[in-house]
């Protein structure tokens, strides 16, 4: 008999319907994932992702901002959250608040953001929508190291989804969400496994066992 793998303690960022964080915890539950999700905490109180985080046995904090003066306050209080619950890396997923260095200080290299396009094409809020509005033929996903700007940062990896001439926002983003669900999931378990070296805005992938 050997000793149970050490599991990442992950603090999941919402602002919303959490299928992301969903995936996260179903590849957990696969055993597909060696993490365990410590806390998910969310800034905005009707996020549905908070009761998926409940109906799984997480707990499940919301952090309201207008509870602080200002967005420095609430990185802080949000800080001392992850700390409370012995948080080893930060999982933005549709998390719509910039995270200040009171947060990004506290975990290097640890705290990863998912947008639903090929950045840096297309940041922001709404990065379905403005590719498929500019016509782009081909859009996708990005998983990154998150900075303290809005969807920047190393990227740790991508996949394309095409844009078909007669598709609508609502096909591509479905397209775009399930890919989510499968890339997120695998890119927080290389970090799992310590099998990212970030080399200035370039990211590598160590092979299995490298680690
Ligand atoms: C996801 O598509 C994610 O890529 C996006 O928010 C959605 C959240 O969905 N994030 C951004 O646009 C960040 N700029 P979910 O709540 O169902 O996981």
């Amino acid at each position: 008999m050997h000793a149970e793998a050490k599991k990442l303690r992950l603090g999941v960022l919402i602002s919303g319907g959490g299928t992301n964080l969903q995936s996260i915890l179903n590849a957990i539950e696969l055993g597909e994932l060696d993490a365990q999700v410590a806390v998910v905490i969310s800034n905005r109180g009707d996020a549905y992702g908070l009761e998926r985080a409940r109906l799984a046995g997480v707990p499940a904090v919301f952090l309201d901002p207008k509870g602080y003066a200002t967005l420095i306050d609430y990185n802080h209080a949000l800080r001392e959250t992850l700390d409370e619950h012995g948080v080893e890396a930060v999982i933005m997923a549709g998390y719509m608040r910039l995270l200040g260095r009171e947060v990004l200080e506290a975990f290097p290299s640890r705290v990863l953001n998912i947008h639903p396009a090929l950045l840096p094409s297309f940041p922001g809020a709404s990065g379905v929508a403005d590719a498929w509005k500019a016509g782009v033929k081909v859009t996708g996903v990005t998983v990154h190291f998150a900075d303290e700007k809005f969807d920047e940062g190393p990227i740790i990896a991508q996949e394309v989804v095409r844009i078909e001439e007669d598709d609508t926002v609502a096909m591509v983003e479905a397209r775009i969400h399930s890919v989510e669900h499968r890339i997120y999931p695998a890119a927080i378990q290389l970090l799992a496994q310590d099998r990212i070296r970030v080399e200035g805005r370039r990211v590598r992938v160590l092979p299995r066992g490298d680690a």
